[in-house]
């Protein structure tokens, strides 16, 4: 896996890395986000020494979702995938951020030295105003919430609380996690140095699947392959995957015409499942003529050979939310025995301590 380090740091990759990342639960994790989060997560952290923290952002998910059926289910099916996917919580440091209460009041501590001008250029912020300004008598702070305007405050909390020295982050968080390194220094600067100026990972490779009707698989263009299905659905969430793979949409040719693996989302998607020798394979069959159907149910066969020995573990945590729930809380005792001593650290930093021992 090719990964860009964005940093100026040089002893970042020297000694442990202690890698963190964030999910925000507001959907229900399809195959892109198994293709380009889970899965290289997983093997990552699997596969090193590293210590490890993983989170659902649920604080982060409010910003954007006011429904609370959402937000709350999907918390539940975000943890029982990276669950069932084989992330081991004895292993990770799997938690809840609501759970760990020490972080927002370490973004409260941070906003009070973070410079309003810093958010003020913050992309998702500048986007909404931009839109904004775009209208006619609108003004241009219309819609926007403090939780959007402060969202990289939470985010750096989040980061600097565990003092995480890698965060395998999405292209478009790269910014948040320059904002985490200038707040971070920004404190350390005025008061201790406390914290460790975080590095943003980016996969370069990462794979962004396509979705069922051609452009990119995406929650908000509703054209997703769901990874286990909808739980609450009478048909199998194997029957689920099989029928939403049968409706990705490809061009009118015949099955024994000649097709062009690269323009087409069914080889795309098989890509990111098969090895270098069945993809070969592929490309053959794809070149003498292989009909769309046929195609398809390859693809399906190969997701599925995958996917399959999950889906018991994912429907077991599913249908029994207390061991779900004694997993983060698990995870939210081993987070909290770090955030209660940094916050305690960063509280006397500031000046805010007990006058005098009682007893
Ligand atoms: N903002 C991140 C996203 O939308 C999620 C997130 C919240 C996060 N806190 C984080 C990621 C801390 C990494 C580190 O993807």
């Amino acid at each position: 896996m090719s990964q860009t380090l964005h940093t100026n740091e040089q002893a970042a990759n020297a000694s442990k890395q202690r890698i963190l990342t964030g999910i925000t639960p507001t959907g229900i994790p399809h195959l892109g986000n198994y293709v380009g989060a889970i899965r290289p997560a997983i093997e990552s952290i699997q596969n090193s020494d590293h210590d490890a923290f993983f989170f659902l952002a649920d604080y982060h998910g409010i910003i954007k979702c006011y429904d609370p059926a959402i937000i709350h289910e999907s918390t539940k099916a975000i943890a029982a995938t990276w669950l069932a996917c084989g992330l081991d919580p004895e292993r990770v440091t799997f938690y809840r951020q609501s759970d760990v209460p020490e972080i927002p009041e370490l973004a409260w501590i941070l906003s009070c030295s973070c410079a309003k001008g810093l958010m003020n250029r913050a992309h998702a912020y500048k986007a909404a105003v931009d839109a904004n300004m775009a209208k006619e008598d609108v003004d241009t702070d219309f819609g926007i919430t403090m939780g959007l305007f402060g969202y990289p405050v939470l985010m750096a909390a989040d980061i600097l609380m565990f003092n995480a020295t890698h965060v395998p982050v999405g292209r478009d968080q790269i910014q948040h996690i320059e904002m985490a390194r200038d707040i971070a220094g920004t404190f350390n600067h005025k008061y201790k140095p406390l914290f460790t100026l975080p590095n943003a990972v980016v996969d370069d490779e990462m794979p962004l699947l396509t979705g069922l009707d051609g452009r990119k698989m995406s929650k908000s263009y509703g054209n997703t392959i769901p990874l286990f299905g909808e739980s609450n659905s009478q048909v199998s969430s194997e029957k689920q995957m099989h029928k939403a793979i049968m409706k990705i949409v490809t061009n009118s040719q015949l099955p024994e015409e000649p097709k062009d693996p690269d323009a087409s989302a069914v080889f795309e998607i098989y890509k990111a499942f098969a090895s270098p020798t069945e993809i070969a394979d592929m490309r053959t069959q794809f070149a003498t003529g292989i009909g769309w159907g046929d195609a398809k149910q390859a693809l399906f066969d190969k997701i599925n050979d995958e996917i399959a020995p999950f889906r018991a573990r994912y429907e077991e945590l599913m249908a029994n939310p207390k061991e779900l729930e004694e997993i983060l809380q698990m995870g939210a005792d081993k987070a909290r025995r770090h955030s209660r001593k940094q916050l305690d650290k960063t509280r006397r930093a500031i000046g805010i301590r007990p006058l005098a021992k009682l007893k």
